[in-house]
């Protein structure tokens, strides 16, 4: 009978309870949450900085964020999100959601909040492999160590800025901000402002401050330029070389002023909580070894939910716990050290011979697929239906080339393969 932590009450974490705390060979699952409520990212802050506990804000929730993806496929594959008129939800209603699916598997009831994980390592002299970790209770400031036999980090990889090396950045004279902080538009009010990078987060937040600023200038490498209409005020430019005091130059030899560099640059997987010694290292944002992105090969019990990213993420969490949780209970082996070893080694190579860069060790995208079915079919479990991520493929594509009314679409998914959108005005079927 084995002892089980889970760090964090996000997505990841409730679904990785969810699933343990029924299962007969698990004896004692302890979820521990820095924060005072479940849902990590979808809970919305004003607070910016510091907690009042003295941690980083972990949410990069902003006031207007709608979902990016429709409804019908960021449910739970056993926990769908409830009908509704809408497809693409504000973020509140996801919080709403997750919250019900944590009640409903009477996961909320053993989550213990305001209990920051601090040190995470192998116990030393074990015979078996055993884990030592150490929370603080922020309450009462009391650090305590416990004994486990098996870890689920699931702590989210939205929350540390990466902030690019740009020449001239820390010379700036003017206002330098990341995406994490950004809350509401009007702190930009009449400013001319740099958006870097053009992820979700870039696009959209570009788009809303056009309604305060007097410029926006909107710098990316996409490699598909987007056919979305923007509003005469925001111009889009390539990379940029370098910063010259207020002054922006970008690749082509272009030049703009700007009082504000706002950098929607991504984040970095961190895990300042995993002693050396669990053998994890995160460079140039990959984090390795991990077997399929999701077992820690050096020591196998422990595992990591949801490092993917361009992925459908709560039913590939659903499908990482199922997998791992088939694997402790013994329905199939994990391969031994050496082949996992290779097996991650090849994916690199492969990955390298396709063009991804090291930084893109963990983007799923058009991989998607692969990965899934790869999981599904090594731990005999059930598949996430292609009609899944046929969806994302067509709302990525729809995102681009019309951000503006794009979230007006309304999907419904018929079955495994087929699904319905009806995008202004039209009803297609599509399979
Ligand atoms: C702005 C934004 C918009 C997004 N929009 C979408 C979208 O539209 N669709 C989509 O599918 N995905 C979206 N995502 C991705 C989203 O992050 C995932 O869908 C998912 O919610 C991630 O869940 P998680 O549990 O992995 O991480 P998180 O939600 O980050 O949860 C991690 C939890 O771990 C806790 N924690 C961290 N460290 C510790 C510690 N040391 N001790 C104890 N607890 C700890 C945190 O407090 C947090 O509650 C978005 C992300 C961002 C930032
Ligand atoms: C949750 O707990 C209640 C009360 O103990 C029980 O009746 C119910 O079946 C449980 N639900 C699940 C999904 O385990
Ligand atoms: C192992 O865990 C999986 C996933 O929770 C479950 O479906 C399966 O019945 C379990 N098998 C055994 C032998 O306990």
């Amino acid at each position: 009978m084995s002892r089980v932590v889970v760090v964090g009450a996000g997505a990841a974490g409730l679904c990785a309870a969810r699933h343990l705390l029924v299962d007969a060979s698990v004896a004692q699952v302890d979820i521990l949450e820095q924060s005072s409520q479940l849902g990590g990212t979808w809970v919305y802050t004003e607070s910016v900085g510091y907690d009042d506990f003295g941690l980083p804000i972990h949410t990069s929730m902003y006031k207007s964020l709608r979902t990016n993806l429709p409804k019908e496929i960021m449910g739970f594959p056993d926990f769908p999100i409830p009908e509704s008129e809408k497809s693409y939800l504000p973020a509140k209603d996801m919080l709403a959601f997750l919250q019900l699916y944590a009640d409903t598997h009477n996961v909320t009831q053993h989550i213990q909040f305001n209990q920051h994980v601090q040190l995470i390592k192998p116990k030393c002299g074990a015979t078996q492999e055993l884990w030592d970790v150490t929370y603080k209770d922020l309450t009462t400031g009391i650090s305590q160590t416990k004994e486990y036999d098996y870890v689920f980090v699931c702590n989210g990889h939205y929350n540390t800025p990466f902030i690019p090396s740009i020449p001239g950045l820390k010379e700036f004279k003017g206002d330098i901000m990341h995406s994490h902080d950004y809350r509401v538009p009007e702190i930009f009010a009449g400013k001319r402002v740099l958006v870097v990078g053009a992820g979700p987060s870039g696009m959209d937040i570009a788009l809303e401050i056009t309604s305060v600023t007097t410029k926006v200038i909107l710098s990316h490498h996409l490699r598909e330029q987007p056919r979305t209409v923007f509003p005469e005020n925001l111009v889009q430019k390539p990379d940029v070389a370098r910063l010259e005091g207020n002054t922006v130059v970008f690749t082509d030899g272009s030049k703009d002023e700007v009082d504000v560099v706002f950098l929607c640059t991504g984040y970095l997987y961190n895990f300042p909580f995993l002693d050396a010694s669990c053998g994890i290292s995160v460079e140039d944002n990959c984090v390795e070894p991990l077997y399929k992105h999701l077992v820690n090969i050096y020591h196998p019990t422990m595992c990591f939910i949801g490092v993917p990213y361009y992925v459908c993420a709560f039913a590939m969490f659903d499908l990482q716990v199922r997998y791992y949780l088939r694997s402790m209970n013994g329905s199939f082996k994990l391969p031994n050290r050496e082949a996992m070893i290779e097996h991650w080694e090849e994916e690199k190579r492969e990955r390298a011979a396709r063009g991804y860069t090291k930084r893109q060790a963990h983007m799923m995208g058009p991989d998607q697929d692969r990965y899934y079915a790869s999981l599904s079919s090594e731990a005999d479990t059930e598949k996430i239906p292609s009609v899944i991520t046929k969806i994302r493929e067509e709302s990525s594509i729809r995102f681009l080339h019309n951000l503006q009314n794009y979230r007006q679409d309304v999907y419904k998914i018929i079955d495994d393969d087929t699904y319905e959108v009806i995008s202004n005005g039209k009803r297609e079927i599509i399979c």
